[in-house]
């Protein structure tokens, strides 16, 4: 039985990092192989440009820095895939819909966006951490990195709705994140342990008709 790809998605601050590392937790003390990627990976040489450019030390055009985004998860893309067939479940910090939403809420047109990751893995499910901007402002840090700012949040939040949209209630769920870190650990664990062991073999390809 190959792994199931699960995908968590938000906007910053929504507390996904927390809780990713606290489902790779669970997954292994239930026996279940992972393993755990973020995106943007800052430690190849394309993230290392990326991270230079979210830190504002360094200028790239929107397009420019879109595709190195994408090109971030291709680089991986082998990986993952191989991950999955040996039977790991990939769990995954933030995957192509980031990639999307934040392009295009810098005006970037979605088409456009969605292109260069079109092919990817796709995940069996994506859970998605809704948090309103005033509440991830609320809980600090915000105003950091570039796209720590409420207004391009606010737009990425919309732009995932429009993305979830086109996914059925297996694919994408969405978490209220403003609630305890217990009560979201709760629903999380709920859709991950009722998804491992029940993927389909094949591993389908990410917006491709
Ligand atoms: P992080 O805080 O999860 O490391 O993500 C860094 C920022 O990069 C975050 O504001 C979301 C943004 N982002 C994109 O703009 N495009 C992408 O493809 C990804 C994965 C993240």
């Amino acid at each position: 039985m190959r792994g199931a790809f699960i995908v968590v998605e938000g906007l910053d601050r929504s507390g996904k990092t927390t809780q990713v590392a606290n489902l790779q937790a669970k997954l292994e003390s239930s026996g279940t192989p992972v393993k755990l990627f973020k995106f943007p990976d800052r430690t190849t040489a394309i993230g290392q440009m990326i991270d230079s450019y979210l830190r504002s030390q360094s200028e790239l055009d929107d397009q420019a820095i879109h595709l190195l985004f994408s090109a971030n998860r291709w680089e991986l893309a082998t990986s993952i895939e191989s991950l999955l067939e040996q039977g790991t479940t990939v769990v995954c910090d933030r995957y192509a819909f980031s990639g999307v939403a934040f392009s295009a809420a810098k005006g970037l047109p979605l088409e456009w966006c969605r292109a260069p990751d079109s092919g990817l893995p796709a995940p069996d499910l994506t859970i998605f951490f809704d948090i309103s901007p005033e509440a991830a402002r609320a809980r600090g840090g915000y105003g950091e990195e570039r796209y720590e700012k409420e207004q391009l949040q606010r737009r990425v939040r919309e732009l995932f709705d429009v993305l979830a949209s086109e996914f059925d209630d297996e694919r994408w769920v969405t978490v209220d994140a403003g609630r305890s870190k217990e009560e979201v650990a709760g629903e999380v664990w709920k859709y991950a342990a009722a998804l491992v062991g029940k993927v389909s073999p094949q591993v389908d390809k990410l917006w491709v008709p």
